[in-house]
């Protein structure tokens, strides 16, 4: 419904069993009873206000990923939602710092009991977003157990471009899952052999990782598609698993996978992939040509990185000629920010690496664990910055409020898959890259973390203040 111009949605956040796996019942925590959540269709620059309910048995809080949002309702980790009949502290409840709530010893969280409206003004460009728990010390599990959910941003001049619409435009968020031997889901997952990393013991230092990948909620997924291009959104839900894209035809050919947009919007251009890497949290927008395959036979979305049960994700059956009147326009936007080097405020360098934490091992940047109380950097309103990043393994480092450009990569030229804004850039082991932002929007409080959700749960994660 509108009112005031704003359109408003309503979700309670309330367990729910679903058969995700064929004749199996899976205990879930859930956003109106779905997995994943209802996605919010939102227009630019018109007000979106969710109502959340929290009936789980935790606190829980609300980040719309890629957001452009004042800081009240980003989502910040200590600003949570209280169950009804939630004690503080909670006996049992132990996160990752290893502390009982931590959360609450942070003065500025503004607490509620059972319910909060978010507000998002969506003074931005058009954009797949997603949103998804955001407590501090338990996001994984919390993502893991089913608390994510897709937004879509449109307006005019994107639906003018005639890029495939319709039942042709098909949101595709990938996650990959362990169930126990009862149909639960299984975190962390205890099989060795789905670790990141050999020689990692702890549970969850690498990321939890599963032996099941879903789209959409669904097992491994045969979609029906006509012989016609198709607008593929992906987006990485996992906690902690990167996947390489391909789509591949019944007899071995790859299909070109013509990159539309990034996490923040439409390319300036198309640009023309044989395979895409997606780290956690990024979004590839995507068109894919059925039209040359033969009607009766599918094509794979195999992921390059995994292996048996991890190597395919979803397959589509060509099931019929039809008239297809979309296009690829050769330019896609032409609104994208053209910040330089030259316009940088400041240049900062941060890490992200292992390291101690509370005694045990954590993530931190640089050289610190998150820690809500504290600033770690403080940057003038509308100030750009040239960001130096540097990371020990993969860290998936994800930004908020502001999106940024790739500048480089190991000193070389970002990569064909870094083109458009991003929120969210992929390190790779041993890797530096920078990247350009500015911070324009909104004073206050804000976050950047690896997207590895563990990672994020064991420490790295830090404040910006936007001043
Ligand atoms: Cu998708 Cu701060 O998160
Ligand atoms: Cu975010
Ligand atoms: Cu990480």
């Amino acid at each position: 419904s509108t009112v005031d111009g704003a359109d408003r949605y309503e979700i309670t956040q309330r367990e729910t069993v679903l058969e995700i796996l064929p004749g199996v019942k899976t205990p879930l925590w859930t956003y109106n009873g779905t997995f994943p959540g209802p996605t919010i269709e939102a227009r630019r620059d018109r007000p979106v206000i969710v109502t959340h309910h929290n009936e789980l048995p935790v606190p829980t809080v609300v980040h719309l990923h890629g957001g452009r949002t004042p800081p009240e309702s980003d989502g910040y980790p200590t600003d949570l939602v209280l169950p009804d009949g939630w004690q503080d502290p909670m006996p049992g409840m132990h996160g990752m710092h290893g502390m009982q709530m931590p959360a609450m010893s942070d003065p500025r969280a503004v607490v509620t009991r059972q319910t909060r409206d978010y507000t998002f003004p969506m003074a931005q460009r058009p954009a797949m977003l997603w949103y998804h728990d955001h407590r501090m010390d338990f996001t994984a599990p919390a993502i893991w157990r089913g608390l994510a959910g897709l937004h879509i941003i449109r307006d005019d001049a994107e639906e003018s471009l005639g890029l495939p619409a319709g039942p042709r435009e098909l949101p595709l968020a990938i996650m990959d899952r362990a169930f126990d031997d009862h149909g639960n889901l299984a975190y962390p997952a205890l099989d060795p052999t789905l670790r990141e990393q050999p020689g990692v013991h702890e549970p969850y230092l690498a990321g939890v990782l599963g032996d099941v990948i879903l789209v959409n909620g669904a097992p491994w997924p045969v979609h029906e598609v006509d012989a016609a291009r198709y607008r593929l959104r992906f987006l990485n839900t996992s906690n902690a698993r990167h996947y390489e894209l391909e789509a591949v035809t019944y007899d071995g050919r790859r299909l070109d996978l013509v990159q539309i947009g990034a996490d923040q919007g439409l390319l300036a251009a198309p640009v023309t992939h044989q395979s895409l890497p997606m780290a956690p949290a990024e979004r590839y927008d995507v068109v894919a040509d059925f039209s040359g395959v033969p009607v009766g036979s599918l094509v794979t979305i195999v992921n390059r990185l995994g292996s048996g049960r991890t190597h395919d994700v979803m397959a589509f059956r060509v099931a019929r000629r039809a008239a297809d009147d979309s296009r690829v326009p050769t330019v896609l936007s032409n609104d994208l920010p053209s910040w330089n080097r030259s316009d940088a405020a400041r240049v900062r360098d941060f890490s992200f690496r292992a390291g101690r934490m509370n005694g045990g091992h954590g993530w931190l940047i640089g050289g610190q664990p998150f820690n809500p109380t504290r600033t770690d950097v403080t940057v003038g309103l509308g100030d750009v910055e040239v960001w130096r990043l540097i990371a020990d393994v993969q860290h998936p480092v994800h930004l908020h409020l502001a999106g940024f450009r790739v500048l480089s990569r190991g000193g070389k030229p970002p990569l064909p898959h870094d083109a458009g804004l991003k929120d969210t850039i992929s390190l790779q082991p041993g890797e530096s890259a920078e990247i350009i932002t500015c911070f324009d929007g909104y004073r206050g409080r804000y976050l950047f973390h690896c997207h590895n959700a563990e990672h994020e749960d064991m420490g790295m994660m830090a404040n910006i203040e936007i001043v």
